[in-house]
């Protein structure tokens, strides 16, 4: 289904059928980038929702899909070490990485283990030297996770939060007062260039969430409507409850 965005919406029956949905994305996009451009380049999201389709993805395409021309990078993070129960990093290690041929070299964690400002830093140069970045040019994702938090979030760019406002830096440290937390985050224009974004909603509690954001009608604005990404595309896959208000 066509949203008025022009992005796309998909709903699944019930959240093993959208991990598979996702995995299947992620499949035809590794496919896709690989035989045109040698690589493909992803960034996953954190949270509870991803973790199943990352085993989904070790278990049911552990033969299928060339694991060594995958580059894993991560959209947001939180400031924890990588050991943390809290570490995005640790939740992708368990979930996929550990169980998949992906070399370790191909994959970039945030050195969460640094100060935040500093990992920001050292990530957006890591960004930059994979992406061969020339100065004031942005890096192009062929496919981004995103997730959908019940306050309208995304990756970790949250509401009221400074990070909403960058707009030339890639990698920025975003101080999250409600959480007391400093996080780690991908900037609006990391998003905005991806070739692809998917974002994956699972869940009766975040019904009402979605349908603010995919169809507004308390006139209030959230980060994840920022995500439009010029000439790219934005597909929304969302369970049957998440989706029940839509
Ligand atoms: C994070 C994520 C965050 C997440 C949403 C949804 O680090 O927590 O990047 O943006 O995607 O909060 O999380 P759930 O999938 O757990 O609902």
């Amino acid at each position: 289904m066509m949203l008025e965005n022009q992005a796309e919406l998909k709903i699944a029956a019930d959240a093993a059928a959208l991990a598979r949905e996702a995995a299947s994305e992620f499949a035809k996009c590794a496919e896709a980038a690989v035989a045109q451009r040698g690589r493909f380049s992803v960034a996953l999201s954190g949270g509870n929702t991803p973790r199943a389709v990352n085993e989904l993805l070790a278990e049911q395409y552990k033969n299928s899909l060339p694991w060594e021309k995958i580059f894993f990078f991560f959209g947001d993070e939180r400031h924890v070490p990588p050991t943390h129960p809290d570490s995005n990093y640790r939740m992708a290690n368990e979930s996929l990485f550990s169980r998949a041929p992906v070399p370790p070299e191909n994959v970039f964690r945030m050195q969460t283990e640094l100060a935040a400002d500093r990992a920001a830093q050292k990530y957006e140069d890591a960004l930059r030297q994979f992406f061969q970045l020339p100065a004031g040019s942005w890096p192009q994702f062929d496919l981004i996770f995103l997730g959908l938090g019940d306050d309208g979030h995304t990756a970790s760019l949250f509401p009221g939060t400074a990070a909403l406002n960058e707009s030339s830096r890639l990698v920025v440290a975003n101080p999250v007062e409600k959480l007391k937390t400093d996080r780690i985050t991908f900037t609006f224009p990391v998003l905005n260039h991806a070739r692809e974004v998917l974002f994956l909603v699972a869940g009766g509690g975040k019904a009402p969430i979605l349908r603010e954001v995919l169809r507004p009608s308390n006139g209030a604005t959230y980060p994840a409507q920022m995500v439009h990404p010029e000439g790219g595309r934005v597909l929304w896959l969302a369970d049957q409850e998440a989706a029940r208000l839509l």
